[in-house]
């Protein structure tokens, strides 16, 4: 640390990312939630040598034809939404903009809400979630700052039905809930159809996950047309060009693929929850995910650090969260069938190897 640094930032901790291994072409990579497939053959289609060649000029800082095409698909209209440069940036912008009092999110969620509070000095509330991971809305009442929740929740990949999100927006309409939907197309159903009621909710989306755009990094917020004004206050006066020119051409094309994004959600669920039945079968609990993740732990045998120290002696990369609650538990992105075919073949050899964990 230098002696320039901000005192307020004297404390922070950064956000650690899942490894991402460069040239270890072996590994099977499982621990940052990527999708499997490729990007529709419709951005490869749209990022051409034309739209290269026009790289000298700046992207367009209103997004406006992507934003068009954005609303219409979410059945939203065009003041009501925003781009982000993937979902991280939304999520900076709204704790800017909207958690002076604070933010309140679970316990065991997405460790970026904690490092954005501490990153802004929020006066937050890590609010506990139950013991079998699920959210109990009722934790938040009187909790005067923003209310953030992934939905479906990481890592646990639990679904949040929409009726429990309307009693949350409901207990104080002075409060704003922020909804991040990183994984909802894999399971569960959009609180965008609440928008219309609730003028204090904001949802937050990506196309790093569902879309197979994680490496173009492209988000967005939907929200009241006020609300989405506030966060453009924010974007353009922190990066007005926050989206790139290829960016928001790959976004448009993947948005237009309806079939190939349908498609990849339904492979990806149904190879989810294969693989959450075998790893079940082996003696693991595994949470009722909705996501493109599995949440594996409670082995009677395997400790959840010795499975994921295992599972990476042996090339695949999962992820372990260090925290009291989630010590037991390994996460794992759902690649694909013959990916997780491995996964499981290998848990298997690693079960029987007998060793002593
Ligand atoms: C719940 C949740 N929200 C947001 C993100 C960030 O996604 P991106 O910035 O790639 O859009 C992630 C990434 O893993 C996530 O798990």
């Amino acid at each position: 640390m230098s002696r320039f640094l901000n005192g307020r930032l004297r404390a922070v901790e950064p956000y650690t990312p899942g490894e991402q291994p460069r040239g270890v072409q072996s590994l099977l990579k499982l621990n940052t939630n990527e999708n499997p497939y490729p990007p529709s053959p419709r951005v490869l289609a749209a990022l051409n040598e034309g739209e290269v060649a026009r790289l000298n000029l700046y992207s367009d800082p209103d997004c406006a034809d992507f934003l068009r095409v954005l609303a219409d698909t979410l059945g939203v209209g065009r003041a009501q939404v925003l781009a982000g440069n993937g979902s991280d940036e939304v999520l900076q912008f709204a704790f800017s903009a909207f958690a002076e009092k604070g933010a309140a999110y679970p316990d065991i969620t997405y460790g970026f809400y904690d490092v954005l509070s501490r990153f802004f000095g929020l006066p937050s509330r890590a609010v506990p979630l139950r013991e079998d991971f699920t959210v109990a809305v009722e934790d938040y009442e009187g909790f005067p700052g923003m209310v953030v929740l992934a939905n479906p929740n990481a890592p646990s990949g639990l679904y949040l039905p929409l009726g429990e999100i309307e009693k949350l927006l409901s207990q104080d309409p002075d409060r704003l809930c922020l909804i991040d939907e990183a994984y909802i197309d894999f399971g569960g159903e959009s609180a965008v159809s609440l928008l219309p009621r609730y003028e204090n909710l904001l949802v937050v989306g990506t196309f790093s996950k569902s879309r197979s755009l994680a490496g173009a990094r492209l988000g967005y917020a939907v929200g009241s047309e006020e609300v989405i004004r506030d966060l453009n206050t924010v974007r353009c006066s922190i990066n007005p060009y926050n989206i790139n020119s290829l960016t928001l051409l790959a976004g448009i094309a993947a948005l237009r693929d309806a079939d190939y994004f349908q498609k990849c959600c339904a492979d990806v669920a149904a190879v989810r929850d294969w693989t959450a039945r075998a790893l079940r079968g082996l003696g693991f609990t595994v949470t009722e995910s909705s996501t493109n993740f599995v949440f594996a732990g409670g082995h009677p045998a395997l400790s959840g650090w010795a499975y994921f120290e295992a599972l990476r002696e042996n090339g695949i990369l999962a992820r372990h969260f260090d925290a009291p609650r989630t010590e037991d538990w390994v996460r794992i992105s759902v690649g694909t069938a013959a990916q997780m075919e491995r996964v499981v073949d290998t848990t298997k050899a690693i079960l029987s190897a007998g060793k002593e964990f």
